[in-house]
């Protein structure tokens, strides 16, 4: 069974008429866009508003009506993937690069859905390398204050190149050491000056969907 097609599709049955929807990145929600797009083929009516360059084609290819989140009062509901969801709702993400764009949509919306297939959800955050959005200028710089911090920074290269983000940024993927605050972390590394957001997401995420043992979807939601 595809656990990511399961979730990404069943997080569509909280989508209501009329919504604003924040339209996450990565192949799980991939599958929630390619129902959405369906709906709409038959009349139903969303805006979505999209968290990466790569979800905006998808979006429009599926034929889901979009907006600028500069056009947008509040969105209603955001849907997305992670690298890493723990028990009290905290997440890794990043993996695909979008981490920014996430973050600041996660942010605006009234409520946000995570779709995880199960090999995401684990007792502790930190075996997926942290992503961390760098500005290009200065960035040895930048690396030496993240090592500071007891992480092991890598910066991401795709084919010899460093990887770029929606931004123009590079990201930079940072093994996290045995013991460490997560919350106190994620301020940190934003307090290095050339450090864009990092993506860590703590306390961000409502609904965590995904799917047991006995491969049933699962919903968890926080109190
Ligand atoms: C994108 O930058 C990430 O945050 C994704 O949401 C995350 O990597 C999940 O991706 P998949 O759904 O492809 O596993």
């Amino acid at each position: 069974m595809n656990e990511k097609k399961l979730v990404g599709e069943t997080a569509v049955d909280y989508v209501k008429e009329g919504m604003v929807l924040g339209l996450g990145t990565g192949s799980t929600v991939s599958y929630t866009i390619a129902k959405l797009g369906r709906l709409v083929q038959q009349g139903f009516s969303i805006k979505g508003v999209p968290s990466s360059v790569k979800t905006e084609k998808l979006a429009l290819e599926a034929g889901i009506p979009l907006a600028p989140l500069d056009q947008i009062e509040q969105i209603d509901l955001a849907i997305d993937g992670a690298d890493e969801v723990d028990l009290n709702f905290n997440l890794i993400k990043g993996g695909g690069g979008a981490l920014l764009r996430e973050k600041i949509i996660a942010k605006a919306a009234k409520s946000f859905i995570v779709v995880a297939d199960s090999r995401k959800i684990v007792k502790k955050l930190g075996t997926f390398p942290l992503p961390v959005e760098v500005v290009p200028f200065g960035l040895r710089m930048t690396i030496k204050g993240i090592q500071d911090l007891g992480l092991s920074p890598e910066i991401r290269q795709i084919k010899g190149a460093l990887y770029k983000t929606d931004n123009g940024n590079n990201i930079v993927d940072c093994k996290l050491p045995e013991k460490i605050n997560l919350e106190h972390l994620e301020q940190n590394l934003n307090s290095i000056p050339g450090v864009v957001d990092n993506g860590l997401f703590i306390g961000m995420a409502d609904t965590v969907m995904t799917v047991n043992n006995e491969k049933h979807i699962v919903v968890n939601v926080r109190k």
